[in-house]
């Protein structure tokens, strides 16, 4: 009941907080939601799950009823060990990074343009994806559908045309079922890994393939070098300088983060990372798919494979040949690029709808910005081509995003739905 004051001003005291009229007694958001999109998640999801179901795997949440959320503990975990010797201060700081994009195995190796990991986890919730279900990311970039699928219990299938991509992703999902016992003894000796690096293209090749638990340990020595090699480009360092630290801050992370998995319990779903185009899915069933999250290239405002081009090189991969056949980097002119861009799109759209059970839901997240593209909205097209194969938009909302080296600032979350 809303009283007047002697002024006979309202009081604003009598209402209920935004928050108590949001989530029912007992749901604690975590400190860290501070947009509104966040909030607009988080709200979806206290309506979709149960409140075993919001500690277990609720995106935005602290506690639940006094009972601390996983992802909280998750969180925690890799915060403790990332900044053991910091100032509470450098901690409040970093926190926020931590707990939306730099929690279990994301925060290794810093892909430009990749998914705000917390927010995938809203989206798979709010969808009411099932253990064991499968969802596909046919852009997968670093792979962060896939882990947060397998933190959830849920199967993927990443897809992504550029290998660098493909082995960063698969390195991301295998490091969270690492045999702790086994990197442990792998730390020992860690220059004898790095030297197996510098050997021959095929030893190289066999490293990428081999599905031995050794060498999945060799290949986060190897992605922690890959990032040294990328930090060395853009300092006056040497990678043998920084590689040791860069392989330091990537072991706390996947230790603590095996560590809470083995204390929670964690059931991991199974991903499976290919490289592949996603203008053609063929090696996919029609209607198999029970939702998929993705995020295009934003036209061509970053160029994927220039941006990866040293560590594409070190893996014996020609970049050229690469550029042709990856999404908004073809064309002369800015008309016949963007042109090129929306036949893509138009495919993967197509796509898309065809792996996709009937009545599941795809979500599209696309950056968007006129300036790049005279005047053409991004998200527009992506509604079209959507609507044009069957795909019925049901959500559409709009999100900043935040960073100086971001040429977009906005992007919007397409939720489409499969027609029946
Ligand atoms: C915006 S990024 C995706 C980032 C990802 N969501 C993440 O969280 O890391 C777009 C991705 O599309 C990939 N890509 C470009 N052309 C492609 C194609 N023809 N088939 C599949 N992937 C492609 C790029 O390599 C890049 O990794």
């Amino acid at each position: 009941m809303v009283t007047k004051s002697k002024s006979n001003r309202l009081s604003v005291f009598n209402l209920p907080s935004v928050s108590r009229m949001l989530f029912p007694n007992g749901i604690k958001l975590l400190l860290t939601v501070t947009e509104i999109f966040e909030l607009e998640f988080a709200y979806y999801e206290s309506k979709t799950l149960s409140k075993e179901e919001l500690i277990k795997r609720g995106a935005y949440f602290e506690s639940i009823d006094g009972i601390e959320t996983f992802h909280s503990k998750i969180c925690k975990e890799t915060s403790k060990a990332l900044f053991e010797n910091c100032s509470k201060s450098t901690i409040s700081y970093f926190m926020n990074g931590v707990y939306s994009t730099g929690y279990a195995t994301h925060g290794l190796f810093p892909y430009r343009g990749k998914f705000h990991p917390q927010m995938i986890k809203a989206l798979m919730n709010i969808m009411g994806i099932k253990e064991g279900e499968t969802v596909l990311d046919p852009m997968c970039g670093s792979g962060t559908l896939n882990v947060e699928a397998s933190l959830i219990g849920v199967n993927s299938i990443g897809i992504d045309k550029n290998p660098f991509a493909c082995f960063m992703s698969k390195v991301k999902l295998e490091s969270l079922s690492l045999s702790l016992e086994l990197l442990d003894e792998a730390l020992k000796n860690p220059k004898e890994i790095i030297n197996e690096f510098l050997k021959t293209k095929q030893v190289k090749e066999k490293l990428l393939l081999a599905e031995d638990e050794e060498s999945k340990i060799k290949r986060l020595f190897l992605l922690a070098f890959l990032d040294a090699m990328g930090y060395a480009r853009r300092t006056t360092k040497s990678i043998t300088l920084l590689f040791p630290q860069v392989l330091s801050r990537y072991i706390k992370q996947v230790r603590s983060f095996l560590i809470i998995s083995r204390k929670l319990n964690l059931k991991l779903g199974k991903g499976k990372i290919e490289f592949g185009d996603a203008r053609d899915l063929s090696m996919i069933r029609d209607a198999s798919i029970d939702c998929v999250i993705t995020s295009p290239p934003y036209s061509f405002a970053i160029d994927y494979a220039e941006n990866d081009r040293p560590q594409l090189e070190y893996l014996g991969f020609d970049v050229d040949t690469l550029k042709n056949e990856m999404i908004g980097l073809n064309g002369k002119s800015r008309k016949e690029k963007l042109q090129k861009y929306f036949e893509d799109m138009n495919r993967v759209m197509s796509e898309i709808s065809r792996v996709l059970k009937a009545g599941k839901y795809a979500v599209i997240i696309i950056g968007s910005n006129d300036i790049q593209t005279g005047g053409i909205r991004l998200e527009n097209k992506i509604k079209e081509f959507g609507i044009l194969h069957g795909l019925d938009l049901v959500r559409e909302i709009r999100k900043p995003i935040k960073g100086i080296r971001n040429t977009m600032h906005e992007e919007f979350v397409l939720i489409f739905r499969k027609e029946v």
